[in-house]
């Protein structure tokens, strides 16, 4: 089999992309444009593989990726490459409708061109999406694929507009696309900027720990690991033109997974026990969601996925991963983001 993976320099991409590898006949090629977002280093384990190919380019150039996409003739596109932190695209939107719309665009062209030429008959388009383009839920309810798109930030409306082009050029020109919408990862190689890699990196340099509004918000949280098998199973077995919600029924509020991290790494750094002396309720996120939940039962029944990570062996293991991995991410605290605030002003 022969997959492209865009963004997969990225946290997910590079988890999909260790998982593809595990099956001796994969071909990996990624397609990334290496933004502040992505790492080398998360691919490293394929470096002088021959099955493995990382390719630097922006999915936006659509010659390129017409070209790229020909010429691989993949059976399988995973697309995930994106701008995804909702703090950066309040306070600059142009970077989120460049890359998730025009480079979606550009991607279902080229694999547009790729499925007209008829030699690939078995070929899937795999957009892969997030929960955050069905807005915010009360207390109540879960969001499922029957849910009325309603995103509330630049990020969330350009990924929610990015699913309609996808939807579209299977309803229109007949590519066999497959949309996943998925609730929040965590797991090994997310970039720090994100809720837990951000506490737990704080935590151990001694910084605060900022907890927007009152830290009621709800997250319904999936390892990475669990996604990345989601997304096999979908371009394997998934039917053409449909959606698939993908969550852990895992339901966590912000205060409680910052909890979680400091009395986690208050048992593996005594010394510096209680590291929830460095929680700080902040302001709150303009349009910040308060909750998203996500009922799985289509993907579960339809196709036999199951989360198998327990959250809280799973985020355990995490901070495992960080602590052990520090010149992972050390470059990237040092010299790309070190934590301060974004997207606090409301436009
Ligand atoms: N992280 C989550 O919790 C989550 C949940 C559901 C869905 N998603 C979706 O999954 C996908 C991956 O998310 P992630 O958390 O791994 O993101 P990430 O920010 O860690 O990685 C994104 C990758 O895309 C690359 N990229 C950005 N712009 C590009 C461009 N113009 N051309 C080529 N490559 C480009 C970056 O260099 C980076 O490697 C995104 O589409 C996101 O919307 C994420």
């Amino acid at each position: 089999m022969k997959y492209l993976v865009t963004g997969g320099a990225g946290f997910i991409g590079s988890a999909l992309c260790h998982r593809l590898m595990q099956a001796p006949d994969a071909h990996v090629t990624v397609v990334d444009k290496m933004t502040y977002a992505a790492n080398p280093a998360s691919l490293e384990a394929f470096a002088g593989d021959s099955r493995f190919c990382l390719v630097k380019a922006d999915i936006c150039d659509l010659s390129r990726m017409l070209e790229l996409v020909l010429h691989e003739a993949p059976d399988v596109i995973f697309h995930l490459a994106a701008e995804t932190h909702v703090d950066r695209s309040i306070d600059g939107a142009e970077a989120f409708v460049q890359t998730n719309l025009i480079g979606t665009f550009a991607m279902l062209q080229a694999a547009r061109a790729l499925y007209e030429r008829g030699d690939k008959p078995g070929f899937r388009f795999v957009h892969v999406s997030t929960d955050e383009v069905f807005g915010s839920l009360g207390p109540e309810g879960r969001f499922d694929e029957t849910t009325a798109y309603d995103p509330s930030s630049p990020y969330s409306a350009t990924k929610a507009g990015a699913d309609h082009l996808a939807r579209a050029w299977h309803r229109t020109y007949g590519l066999p696309v497959l949309v996943s919408n998925c609730s929040n990862n965590y797991g090994p190689r997310q970039f720090p900027e994100k809720l837990i890699p951000l506490m737990v990196l704080n935590a151990l340099e001694g910084q605060t720990l900022p907890v927007y509004g009152d830290g009621s918000n709800v997250r319904d949280w999936l390892h990475v690991e669990d996604h990345a098998n989601a997304l096999v199973r979908i371009a394997e077995a998934g039917l053409a033109g449909e959606c698939y919600a993908v969550g852990g029924d895992s339901e966590k509020t912000n205060m409680e997974i910052v909890t979680l991290v400091c009395e986690l790494l208050d048992a593996r750094r005594p010394g510096d026990a209680p590291h929830s002396r460095l929680i700080e309720f902040v302001e709150d996120r303009p349009g910040h969601d308060q909750r998203y939940a996500i009922d799985a039962s289509k993907i579960r029944q339809d196709l036999g996925w199951t989360p198998r990570r327990d959250f809280a062996k799973g985020l355990a293991d995490t901070i495992d991963w960080y602590l052990a991995n520090e010149a992972w991410w050390r470059p990237l605290r040092d010299a790309v983001y070190a934590g301060d605030r974004l997207g606090k002003v409301r436009a």
